[in-house]
């Protein structure tokens, strides 16, 4: 059982996106996979389907009103979601003691055990829902796009991961994924190879390539499976998924 917090406090670097796609392509290699929509906004909530993200949700979940057996529904064989809910971003405002970071980690401790992987889409900030995913988390992925500020934003965001760390006492495992990268593009390679220098051994095998179908494809409520299924976006998020059952990791000379 791998539960993965997709984080990254900087918005629009393809978090949902890759949830839903790497979600879908776990699902497809035969895992049983949860996906969880730990964001008010609910875009992986609508993405799977759920136009109006109006049902209760994780939202009950965290404000410990319901049990996850009751808010947790079937997208596809395989392959399950629980929404946010409508009052998702209420809960992050809550002011308490320190037990408010475990209520997802202790919410769905059960449910975990009969699922090979639970993946977080976390929210671009870093409040008590990014906390609490961290403290759910067995590992941690965070998508980095081909551009330069999205270096400039991975320094604050390894500060933010090693306070939580501390406070968790105990490391967790962070990986990156490269996603919206054009492999031509000089800035986006210079960037990958920062990457390997910076974080040898840390770096998802596969990048994500920049494709219009995955841009387009949550405006049709569909993964990219679903909506253009022999196009470059289902074939790179295939391919990811196998390295992350793999554990294959990007190598300096490619
Ligand atoms: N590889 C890609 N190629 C083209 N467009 C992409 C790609 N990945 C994501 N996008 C698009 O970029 C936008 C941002 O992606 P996404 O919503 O997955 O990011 P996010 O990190 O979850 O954003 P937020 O921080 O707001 O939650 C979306 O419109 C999405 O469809
Ligand atoms: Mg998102």
């Amino acid at each position: 059982m791998r539960i993965i917090a997709i984080m990254n406090h900087k918005g629009g670097v393809g978090k949902t996106t890759t949830t839903l796609n790497l979600g879908h392509a776990l699902a497809a290699a035969g895992k049983k996979v949860t996906l969880i929509d730990m964001d008010p906004q609910g875009h992986l909530t609508i993405s799977c389907g759920n136009s109006a993200n109006k049902e209760p949700g994780l939202d009950q979940l965290l404000m410990q009103q319901t049990t996850t057996e009751n808010i947790v529904r079937d997208v596809k064989p395989k392959l399950s979601l629980i929404s946010a809910g409508p009052k998702l971003a209420e809960f992050e405002q809550q002011k308490g003691d320190s037990s408010l970071a475990l209520r997802l980690r202790n919410g769905i401790k059960e449910y975990a055990q009969g699922q090979d992987f639970v993946l977080i889409d976390c929210p671009p900030s870093s409040g008590l829902l990014v906390i609490n995913s961290l403290f759910a988390a067995t590992e941690v992925l965070v998508p980095v796009t081909g551009d330069y500020l999205a270096l400039l934003g991975l320094s604050r965001l390894l500060g933010i991961f090693k306070h939580i760390e501390k406070a968790m006492q105990h490391s967790l495992p962070l990986q990156f994924v490269l996603t919206r990268f054009d492999g031509r593009r000089k800035l986006a390679r210079g960037i990958r190879t920062k990457m390997l220098t910076h974080f040898p051994g840390q770096v998802l095998a596969t990048f994500i390539r920049e494709s219009v179908a995955l841009a387009e494809s949550p405006g049709f409520q569909k993964s990219i499976f679903e909506y253009q299924p022999r196009g470059h976006g289902a074939e790179d998020y295939k391919a990811l998924a196998q390295d992350l059952i793999k554990k294959r990791m990007m190598k300096n000379e490619q």
